[in-house]
């Protein structure tokens, strides 16, 4: 196990999965790339990153990673001809992803799961604690989950990973923790993790989220790891590992996480995304806030008129969570 007092300064962003919940969009473009409102996914994953003090940042690719490397590159056609039209503003946004932090590539050949395209980072990260941060994961930059998880570590050492509490009707979705309490009121011991349980079996309702930061033991355990669910090397088994012998690289905690954080590889939660943060940008939020207070209420109107839901007008009741999301604007 490293010292507690090693500073992490290395990021691990994983984007080489198929993304198959979002197909057609993804068959050509990583969901990383999809916008949210007007920047990629990954961008705001960067960007959390680095305001964590995490500098350095290796992202995992898979097939289609042109867009992604071209993302984070400069674009000088693009830049010539903004300033040629003295557009500084645009120009200075396409500036900011080139000039965010110092960006690694590394190529996952096949997508052999998530512990795999970890392993992947190996010679990239070397004998230091890193940060994994999944590329298609959005935690509200006004809730700092890897700042809490960072001083956890710092305190404890070992691994420390994010749990958020779900309806245990989703735990099937997640990798689940069962966990001891461990003296501070948002913090557990990981006793035992399993990767997308049934309900039934599920040892609790705290489903881990794509946040962690990592022993560099978990890669010697990675490589002996066989496939798991869905014949995929899963980092939830590497990690149940780590959690079951601590002699290997120490503990494993938990942060549970009460903030706000997206899915974006989730259509729903995409979309719940831009809404919530279109709401929130100053040059967008005022308009948009208007028209989605004011197609509210026309849903709502249609509702309450008690059609049957077949036709135009009817009941929606795909639209609840987007209400309630309106209610608070
Ligand atoms: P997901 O579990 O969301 O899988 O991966 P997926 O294949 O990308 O998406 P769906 O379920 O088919 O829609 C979680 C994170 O791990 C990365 C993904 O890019 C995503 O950021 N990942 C997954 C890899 O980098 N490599 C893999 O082999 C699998």
């Amino acid at each position: 196990m490293t010292s507690t007092r090693t500073r992490i300064s290395k990021a691990v962003i994983p984007a080489a999965g198929l993304g198959t919940r979002f197909l057609p969009a993804t068959k050509a473009t990583p969901k990383e790339m999809l916008p949210v409102v007007d920047k990629p996914a990954i961008q705001y994953v960067v960007e959390e990153a680095v305001a964590a003090g995490l500098s350095d940042v290796l992202m995992v690719t898979g097939r289609n990673k042109r867009p992604l490397e071209d993302h984070f590159d400069r674009n000088h056609e693009l830049e010539q001809a903004l300033r040629r039209k003295g557009d500084d503003d645009r120009l200075e946004r396409v500036q900011e992803s080139s000039a965010l932090a110092n960006i690694h590539y590394v190529r996952q050949g096949d997508p052999k799961g998530l512990g795999h395209a970890v392993l992947c980072a190996a010679p990239h990260v070397g004998d230091q604690p890193f940060a994994v941060l999944l590329g298609d994961d959005l935690i509200d930059p006004r809730d700092p989950l890897l700042t809490r998880m960072t001083q956890i570590r710092e305190e404890r050492g070992g691994s420390v990973v994010a749990l958020m509490e779900v309806e245990p009707a989703s735990i099937h979705l997640y990798g689940c923790a069962a966990v001891a309490p461990a003296g501070d009121e948002d913090v557990v011991k990981v006793l035992d993790l399993v990767e997308k349980p049934d309900t039934a079996d599920a040892p609790s309702n705290l489903a881990i989220i794509g946040r962690y930061l990592l022993d560099p033991a978990v890669f010697d355990v990675l490589a002996r790891t066989e496939p798991g669910r869905g014949g995929e090397i899963q980092l939830t088994d590497a990690l149940q590992t780590l959690a079951a012998d601590r002699s290997l690289g120490g503990p494993v905690h938990g942060v549970v996480f009460r903030g706000r954080r997206y899915d974006t590889g989730d259509r729903g939660d995409y979309l719940r995304a831009i809404v919530r943060l279109a709401c929130e940008r100053e040059d967008l939020g005022p308009e948009f806030r208007a028209w989605l207070r004011e197609f509210v209420r026309e849903e709502m109107r249609a509702d309450t008129a008690g059609t049957d839901g077949g036709g135009p007008g009817g009941s929606r009741p795909g639209l609840e969570p987007v209400m309630q999301g309106a209610a608070g604007l």
